[in-house]
């Protein structure tokens, strides 16, 4: 299997580099031609190209694009494209027919965020979708799990990650300022996450969603609701409405139990 890259960023450089041993690898094109060089330095394979360069991708083609130029790919790529690729995205939001279908494209979404190159993907939840066989061997290559996303649902999947993963991201930032507020010291504060989060996820994968929710909306603690709401708009005025929402889907949740 010969592997090329177009857009060298954190997702593609990663998975690259968890294949570099088990593939053989092309091209590698960004517009930072040092910045491939230095890359095809460190995994010692690979041609670093940029889009002054003359030459043709053959095999299968990574489209390591941020979302908000995978739709430009086709123009960006077309004329070092000649005859039969592999095009492969790592985008949860397009679906693969984002692409060409003489690109016989394919996508597969990683479910973890990924900082590094050295990210390691074993074990890791891909939505894929598209050329279903190349996305399946990928995956399989980089260690992974798969589940195949109907094309058509591609955006609902990914906002459906970021809630997830974003969202709760963005509460737990909350939560850490309702710390620093208190004066409470921060050592255990990972802890007290891991075993929160850790809980939940574990009661989650048992009872299900709606079974596993707890805290003071389900118990109708309307006194300890009433004032944590003062203390949520007193500390977070601009978000005060939020709290409102939260304490809604709790409820709705309890009447679907
Ligand atoms: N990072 C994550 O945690 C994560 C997780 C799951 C899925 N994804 C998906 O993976 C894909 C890549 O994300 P990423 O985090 O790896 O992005 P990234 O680190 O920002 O890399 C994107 C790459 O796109 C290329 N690029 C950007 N602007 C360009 C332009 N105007 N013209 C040509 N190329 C351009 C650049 O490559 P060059 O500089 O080499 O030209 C850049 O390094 C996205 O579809 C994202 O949704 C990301």
């Amino acid at each position: 299997m010969k592997v090329n890259v177009a857009g060298l960023g954190r997702v593609s450089s990663a998975i690259l580099y968890n294949l570099k041993d088990k593939v053989e690898i092309g091209y590698i094109l960004s517009r930072d031609k040092q910045k491939a060089q230095k890359f095809v330095g460190e995994i010692g394979k690979g041609i670093a190209v940029d889009y002054s360069d003359n030459f043709k991708f053959k095999g299968i083609l990574f489209v390591g694009f941020s979302d908000s130029i995978i739709p430009k790919a086709p123009k960006l790529l077309k004329r070092f494209v000649d005859g039969s690729i592999f095009a492969v995205h790592f985008s949860g939001f397009y679906s693969s027919s984002i692409f060409p279908p003489d690109w016989n494209p394919s996508s597969i979404h990683p479910n973890c965020p990924v900082a590094t190159k050295e990210a390691n993907f074993n074990d890791v939840v891909f939505g894929i979708e598209g050329n279903i066989e190349i996305a399946k061997e990928i995956v399989s290559l980089l260690n992974g799990k798969y589940f195949i996303i109907p094309e058509n649902s591609k955006s609902l999947y990914h906002l459906a990650a970021v809630l997830m993963s974003n969202f709760s991201h963005a509460l737990i930032f909350l939560a850490e300022r309702l710390y620093d507020v208190g004066g409470i010291e921060k050592n255990n504060f990972h802890y007290v996450m891991e075993s929160l989060i850790g809980n939940t996820i574990k009661n989650i994968k048992n009872n299900g969603v709606v079974n596993s929710i707890t805290g003071p909306v389900v118990r109708k603690d309307m006194d300890i609701i009433k004032s944590e709401r003062e203390i949520f708009c007193k500390n977070f005025p601009k978000y005060c409405q939020l709290y409102d929402i939260f304490v809604h889907i709790i409820s709705s949740m309890k009447e679907e139990k």
